[in-house]
């Protein structure tokens, strides 16, 4: 553990949580189901993209790839996350997608595999693809169990002949990390609602170089220790967990004190990643309106905190922390954010959840009729959602086709404001 760690954790707090709120700034326009899914046999929720070891986005002969959690769609979306397999898809506009298929062939570790991300590097010591998963479940155990540990599999390659995209391998599979019961919570202390330890997103900071992990976690929280105004709420403890690997070696991490936590306020704050732009730090997490404790109001949305050093302090943005949230009408439409940088804008794309549904919970779904369930489920990308950035602030300003996902170096269509008498096309609402 670095000793520049040792200090308090900062904190989302109930009184920036309670200024949260739907306004111009944040909503995303309501979103209508695509002409064509990515790929019709399947369902497709948390995607990331393949990325080089400077975060950028990895381009392999003209394609690059994605990597998502996937199950068969003939499956009740609901059940999905059960048997969760991870694929990958690949394309060279990054508009129109081809399913390559499984990234493993068996071997993976846990039950099923849930998020994390992919890391590229052609001169790797351990092959040319690393993919950093949650191993969900007890290998052993017969029943589905909720454990969750940090896995990685090394020794694959990606080849490319013509128009086809293979990404191979003699994968070796190991477990990276476990909670340690002080900073980060174990799943025997855990006295909330979901437990988490999961969802690794390797970063390397451009300040310093170093090379870390980042997670989502819990802090445990004693019982009686006080935390929080209300014992209810203590039951809320999502945290941000970081780990550092001491030589840069992408095999090998320790864990850090979290970067951030939401003690009192939130249980999960989900797929944690950052963004560095000028020297600021902007991370952002996912967050469910379920998961907020008693007394506050949030949102399925994306949330974010901005510092001017990776290990913070954090502020929210926007003073609150929302960024990007689902339409009144439509509060489940979309989820499982990830941001990258496009040069002017940001670009966050999630995936199309429950839409033609405006119950208060996703709790509900299940009251619907399994074909009601099937057909309101979107199971492809969302629309990829544009968002302009000033210092601590941000604004949708437009959106992108359903997984529209353009590199910096190709020009997004100018916003409606911009054009004279022009209102068609991508990225206009
Ligand atoms: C977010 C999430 C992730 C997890 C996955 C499981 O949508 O909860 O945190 O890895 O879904 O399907």
């Amino acid at each position: 553990m670095s000793e520049e760690f040792e200090r308090d954790t900062p904190a989302w707090t109930r009184v920036h949580a309670s200024g949260l709120q739907r306004d111009d700034s944040n909503v995303t326009p309501v979103i209508y189901p695509p002409e064509e899914r990515i790929d019709d046999d399947l369902h497709l929720w948390d995607t990331w993209l393949l990325r080089n070891r400077d975060g950028s986005v990895a381009e392999i002969d003209g394609k690059r790839v994605i990597f998502a959690l996937t199950s068969p769609s003939e499956l009740l979306p609901g059940k999905r996350h059960d048997v969760a397999t991870l694929r990958y898809f690949y394309s060279e506009d990054g508009e129109t997608w081809t399913t390559g298929g499984t990234v493993f062939d068996g071997g993976a570790l846990g039950q099923r595999q849930w998020a994390g991300s992919a890391m590229y590097d052609p001169d790797g010591d351990d092959g040319e693809v690393y993919v950093y998963y949650t191993a969900a479940g007890e290998d052993e155990s017969e029943e589905l169990t909720y454990t969750q540990r940090i896995a990685l599999a090394t020794g694959g390659s990606v080849t490319v002949d013509g128009d086809d995209l293979k990404i191979e391998g003699a994968w070796d599979h190991q477990i990276l990390l476990t909670p340690d019961g002080d900073w980060y919570e174990r799943e025997d202390q855990s006295r909330g609602m979901i437990y988490t330890f999961r969802d690794p997103w390797f970063f390397e900071d451009p300040q310093s170089g170093e090379t870390y992990l980042l997670f989502e976690a819990n802090t445990p929280v004693a019982e009686g220790a006080g935390e929080c105004d209300d014992p209810v709420w203590e039951e809320f403890n999502g945290s941000i967990g970081i780990a550092h690997s001491p030589t840069g070696d992408p095999t090998d991490f320790e864990l850090c004190p979290p970067l951030l936590d939401a003690v009192c306020v939130n249980q999960e704050l989900e797929r944690p990643h950052l963004v560095v732009r000028d020297g600021t730090y902007y991370l952002f997490i996912s967050s469910h309106v379920h998961t907020f404790a008693p007394e506050l109001e949030g949102y399925d949305a994306l949330y974010g905190f901005v510092a001017d050093d990776l290990r913070g302090d954090y502020d929210p943005l926007n003073g609150h922390g929302m960024v990007l949230t689902n339409p009144a009408g439509a509060p489940f439409q979309a989820y499982s954010w990830l941001v990258y940088d496009h040069g002017d804008e940001l670009l966050a794309t999630s995936f199309f959840n429950y839409y033609d549904y405006d119950r208060p919970s996703l709790d509900d779904v299940s009251l619907l009729s399994p074909t009601e369930q099937m057909r309101r489920f979107g199971g492809t990308l969302a629309p990829t959602a544009r968002l302009a950035l000033d210092g601590d602030e941000t604004d949708v300003v437009g959106t992108l086709d359903h997984g529209h996902l353009p590199l910096p170096r190709e020009p997004l269509p100018s916003l409606w404001w911009e054009r004279d008498g022009d209102d068609g096309g991508d990225g206009y609402y």
